[in-house]
């Protein structure tokens, strides 16, 4: 396949996906606005000179903040029964419904992005000046609400994190109660065969902690305390950091204060180091509840290079991915293949997820590894002539999981095709 058409074809699928200012990641799947995916949707936008749909994909999304500045993982900004949980479920009663969860603040260094890159100097600058307050307001709250006792970011559910059912969270969600309510409506294995996604057991966790916050009023500035699920995520943490770093720079050159988000950015990364397990070589996530590491290697701990961390930790846990190509072809597994979790299809466990691979190739060109940064990118453009899926078996690159998704599609054009 050409490039030409591999371009075709992605901006062909954002196009298909994009609704009313904002962009679904999946049809069927995932049939809303979900946090983390703006952020990288917005980039491919930017790539494919559709700069109205990349500003308003996160002008859309930060107009559904909380007061408090958290931004939520879903917006539904429709009405439908096609996704479960929905906005009944949630019932945070906000306008637009969301859920009452955020994730990884990719958004805020993706609008970083867009403004240093946007040709239309005054656009940029009204954009990303609209932008300003609100997306400081989102990682203040990060800080003042979700740090925890390393000075990392605190997930208060699996969902948070993005990577929904990785074996770093099988523990503390162990520890938390299952839904009490029986009325659990899968949809999303309507559309993907159920061993490619969560399990059962995992579904009635995940509406457990939902009903104890829902129970507990949707209390943004105390969700710790109130969910039976609270863990320091190394990669939220590097996500949040690299955004504060990146808000600092972009704020800077638009006029704007830069030494709150430098300030931010400073914590958020000496949280982050503070999960380095030097024994294991390899970030890990910090169950608060128990009191203790959590899980095995995973793609939580790898994401830590996109914050930009020192040379000696990038090396150790290259050289531990290296280790992993003697027995898996294709980069980068998403769970330690010789882990006892390691899955190659189930979600989170195993498979390659296109967004992985760029915040670590990005990493590894900080930490001046080009040519690994460059053999990812080529690994990972041979996923995507495959067609845009969710995510990949490492085994064998068959595309798997939700088909015709968004931010592969939005990453091949902002980064595979650049
Ligand atoms: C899902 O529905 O699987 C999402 O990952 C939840 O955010």
């Amino acid at each position: 396949m050409t490039d030409d058409e591999l371009r075709d074809r992605a901006v062909a699928v954002l196009t298909t996906n994009h609704r009313d200012g904002y962009t679904v990641p999946a049809i069927g799947l995932y049939p809303y606005q979900w946090c983390w995916d703006s952020g990288p949707i917005a980039l491919g936008w930017a790539a494919a000179g559709r700069w109205d749909h990349a500003w308003s994909e996160l002008r859309r999304l930060l107009s559904a903040q909380w007061p408090s500045g958290m931004v939520p993982h879903i917006v539904f900004w429709t009405v439908g029964d096609s996704y479960f949980p929905g906005p009944a479920v949630w019932a945070t009663g906000r306008e637009p419904a969301t859920t009452g969860l955020t994730q990884p603040p990719l958004p805020v260094s993706a609008a970083a992005r867009l403004f240093a890159a946007d040709p239309d100097r005054d656009r940029a600058q009204s954009e990303f000046g609209g932008l300003w307050p609100k997306l400081l307001a989102w990682l203040s709250w990060i800080e003042r609400a979700r740090t925890g006792p390393h000075g990392a970011g605190v997930v208060v559910h699996p969902w948070e994190s993005g990577m929904d059912n990785s074996p770093s969270w099988d523990e503390p969600l162990a520890a938390t109660p299952s839904a009490t309510d029986e009325h659990i409506e899968r949809r999303d294995v309507a559309s993907v065969a159920a061993a490619e996604r969560p399990s059962q057991k995992e579904y009635r966790h995940y509406l457990g902690i939902v009903e104890a916050l829902r129970a507990a009023g949707w209390d943004t500035e105390r969700q710790p305390a109130d969910s039976p699920f609270a863990v320091e995520d190394p990669a939220f943490t590097a996500i949040a950091a690299r955004a504060a770093a990146d808000l600092a720079s972009g704020g800077e050159a638009a006029g704007f204060d830069p030494r709150e988000p430098a300030r931010l950015a400073e914590g958020a990364l000496a949280g982050l180091e503070a999960l380095w397990d030097d024994a294991l070589g390899w970030y890990r996530p910090y169950d608060t509840r128990a009191g203790r590491f959590a899980g095995p290697v995973t793609s939580s701990g790898l994401v830590a290079i996109w914050a930009g961390i020192r040379d000696e930790r990038v090396a150790r846990m290259v050289s531990r991915v290296d280790s992993w190509r003697r027995t898996l072809p294709c980069s980068v597994p998403t769970t330690d293949p010789a882990d006892p979790s390691f899955d190659p299809i189930r979600y989170w466990r195993g498979p390659v997820w296109v967004l992985v691979n760029w915040l670590v190739a990005d990493g590894f060109n900080r930490a001046g590894l080009t040519d690994r940064a460059a053999q990812l990118r080529s690994d990972t453009h041979a996923f995507v002539t495959q067609g845009f899926s969710e995510y990949y078996d490492p085994r064998n690159r068959a595309g798997i999981g939700g088909h015709g998704f968004s931010w592969s599609a939005a990453l091949t054009l902002d980064w595979l095709l650049a």
